[in-house]
């Protein structure tokens, strides 16, 4: 995207790569899998010498390929080859890159990377198609590869399994284009390199893709599909933050541009929580101090991956501080209260009181009554700020009709892209 800039500029391509890193922070064994499926990718386009922009739409499809599925053990399911429904997550995947101008250009790619050859009906010539072959070739190569075993000991054995699936599954000519590039030891090694996030930053072919923050939130889809879409009862969370943090930004008087700023760190403040497992996040009851230890790391990782992503690390700060609390006894920074931002503090109280009127598995949303309760019981022990307390207990009925308005809007998307994909809510709680 060489976009039109306003604002601050924000990298969108640092922004590709920590959604990467994030997904495949939800499992060990999916480390690095989209990146490294997006180097093998990259690699072929250049053996075909493929326009620039045409390497650069297939390497924005790698990087989040598998953005459609939701949840941890859909991830692994096609990971490990067990999937037994591959076309959902395709079909997904597609949905949200469409959603995006600048990234609708590789959704064909997406949705294509688990039809075999044989079941492509279209000229391996047609638009995106030798792509989505490359893609496929790409992503069942990286799966293929065993972590425990150097690479230079498995690569013959794997360059000898990408062979025995052509002509049916993989185009010959895909094929062809793999065999060139892995006959070398350069290409098994960089593919492997433990630093090749940064190689592909610095030297990959998508590094210049800036836009402003409004631009960014327009990424809106693919930050739900892998923050809130991991189940029904997180599936709108984001969206009540957001809400709240919109109706409380506009009472404080928050200038506009520290109000899209603020919506940004709001839309992205769970962002770590795809390091935490489903079990812990959902668990009825008191977390042991293992699992709170484990609930601990998602806003230092939602601060970690953002403050990555160049012109994003102001939202890194807001974002990664949401739990802190104004007495120190916050995590993961404990920092006090002149430390915290306003925007901080705003996103905090949003955070809270969207979740106590939130469903959870084990208890209904609780009553604004009580909601008021608990947060000035916080505001006495100094966990909130008083001042944003008072603004949303002055307006809570009109905070909270905007809340529900856009809860609404997200629980019906969870419903309409789980129902138009195969009805795969088998493996989706
Ligand atoms: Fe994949
Ligand atoms: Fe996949
Ligand atoms: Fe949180």
């Amino acid at each position: 995207m060489k976009t039109r800039i306003s604002g601050k500029q924000i990298s969108m391509s640092d922004l590709m790569f920590s959604i990467s890193e994030a997904m495949d922070i939800a499992h060990h064994k999916l480390a690095l899998h989209q990146l490294r499926t997006a180097y093998i990718c990259w690699k072929m386009a250049e053996e075909a010498a493929l326009a620039p922009l045409q390497i650069e739409k297939l390497f924005l499809a790698a990087m989040l390929h598998d953005i459609g599925a939701f949840t941890a053990l859909e991830k692994i399911s096609h990971y490990e080859f067990e999937a037994e429904d591959c076309e959902s997550h395709c079909l997904r995947g597609e949905l949200i890159y469409r959603q995006v101008p600048w990234l609708a250009a590789s959704a064909k790619m997406v949705r294509l990377h688990h039809t075999p050859w044989c079941r492509c009906n279209e000229s391996i010539d047609a638009t995106d198609v030798m792509e989505a072959q490359m893609l496929m070739l790409a992503e069942k190569l990286e799966r293929e590869i065993d972590r425990d075993v150097y690479i230079l000991n498995q690569s013959s054995a794997l360059r000898e399994k990408m062979r025995n699936m052509a002509g049916k599954v993989i185009h010959i000519r895909v094929l062809e284009l793999f065999l060139c590039v892995s006959e070398n030891e350069a290409f098994w090694l960089e593919l492997t390199a433990p630093n090749l996030m940064n190689f592909l930053k610095y030297k990959g072919p998508v590094q210049h893709i800036y836009g402003d923050a409004a631009a960014a939130l327009k990424m809106e889809e693919f930050f739900t599909a892998i923050i809130d879409f991991r189940s029904k009862y997180t599936a709108s969370h984001t969206a009540g933050v957001s809400s709240c943090t919109t109706s409380l930004g506009a009472l404080l008087g928050l200038s506009e541009s520290e109000r899209v700023e603020l919506d940004l760190a709001a839309t992205l403040h769970d962002l770590g929580k795809i390091g935490v497992p489903n079990e812990i996040l959902e668990k009825p009851g008191k977390l042991t101090k293992q699992e709170f230890a484990m609930i601990k790391m998602h806003s230092y990782l939602t601060f970690t991956l953002l403050d990555s992503v160049r012109g994003l690390e102001e939202v890194a700060r807001i974002a990664g501080s949401h739990h802190e609390k104004l007495d120190g006894s916050g995590y993961p920074f404990h920092i006090e209260s002149d430390e915290i931002s306003t925007s901080s503090r705003i996103v905090a109280v949003s955070d809270v009181f969207t979740a106590l009127a939130e469903d959870r598995p084990y208890r209904d949303g609780l009553p604004p009554k009580q909601i008021k309760r608990i947060m000035q019981e916080m505001v006495t022990k100094r966990h909130l700020d008083a001042r944003i307390v008072d603004t949303l207990s002055s307006n809570v009925d009109e905070v909270v009709r905007a809340m529900k308005v856009r809860q609404q809007q997200w629980t019906e998307r969870y419903y309409t892209v789980l129902s138009m994909t195969n009805g795969s809510l088998g493996t989706l709680h």
